[in-house]
């Protein structure tokens, strides 16, 4: 018999090798919800890159609408969904920047243009026209012309470290299996929960 993965760490990478095996679509993308300063939540996509025993980590521009919400509140939840497994997963907690260092090693592994693109992007401001932000990846481009793109300073990575990760997967006759872990002093509980 097939041995229970140890932390929700284990169990997610588990799982994550089996949604990327063969995926019709990015397996790593996953939808992040923050709140504002009113509570008021607001949830959009990101591309969780990297994860291991610490969390999850994604990146963005820290001017941006969720930066400043994470700025303010700086708790979040992802939730990823496969549907060629049929397997959810949601984790929860809190979310801190990571140390510059991280962010530029992961910044300098993106090709060229993605790196252009975060200069050029004032990402979450209203955009006057297509052509303005067309102008500013030119601009950008003559900035950079024939040299290595710097990481903005604006622009890296979060860590979410998990308090509750919770693994969703589909049964028949709507009686899914659902597996809760909660972070308990220096350990994790797991659990099953009712569909
Ligand atoms: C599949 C998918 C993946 C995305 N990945 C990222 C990402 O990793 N980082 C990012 O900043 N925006 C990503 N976006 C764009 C965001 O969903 C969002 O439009 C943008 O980050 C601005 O959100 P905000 O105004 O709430 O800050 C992605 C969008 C989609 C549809």
């Amino acid at each position: 018999m097939k041995r229970a993965a140890a932390t929700p760490m284990a169990e997610f990478a588990a799982t994550f090798a089996r949604a990327a095996a063969g995926a019709p679509f990015d397996p790593t993308a996953a939808a992040l919800a923050t709140v504002d300063a009113d509570a008021r939540p607001s949830c959009r996509m990101v591309l969780v890159k990297r994860f291991d025993e610490a969390g999850f980590r994604f990146f963005t521009n820290y001017e941006s609408r969720k930066g400043a919400e994470l700025a303010g509140h700086p708790h979040a939840a992802l939730t990823w969904y496969w549907p060629w497994l049929d397997v959810q997963v949601r984790a929860e907690g809190a979310v801190e920047r990571l140390a510059a260092a991280e962010s530029d090693d992961y910044f300098a592994e993106r090709p060229r243009g993605h790196q252009l693109g975060a200069w050029a992007s004032l990402q979450s401001r209203p955009l006057p026209s297509r052509f303005a932000l067309l102008r500013r990846v030119v601009a950008v481009e003559a900035r950079f012309l024939g040299g290595r793109v710097e990481r903005p300073p604006y622009w890296g990575g979060y860590l979410l470290v998990p308090e509750r990760v919770e693994f969703w997967r589909a049964r028949a006759s709507r009686l899914h299996e659902r597996n809760l872990w909660t972070r308990t002093d220096g350990g994790w509980r797991r659990e099953r929960l009712y569909p």
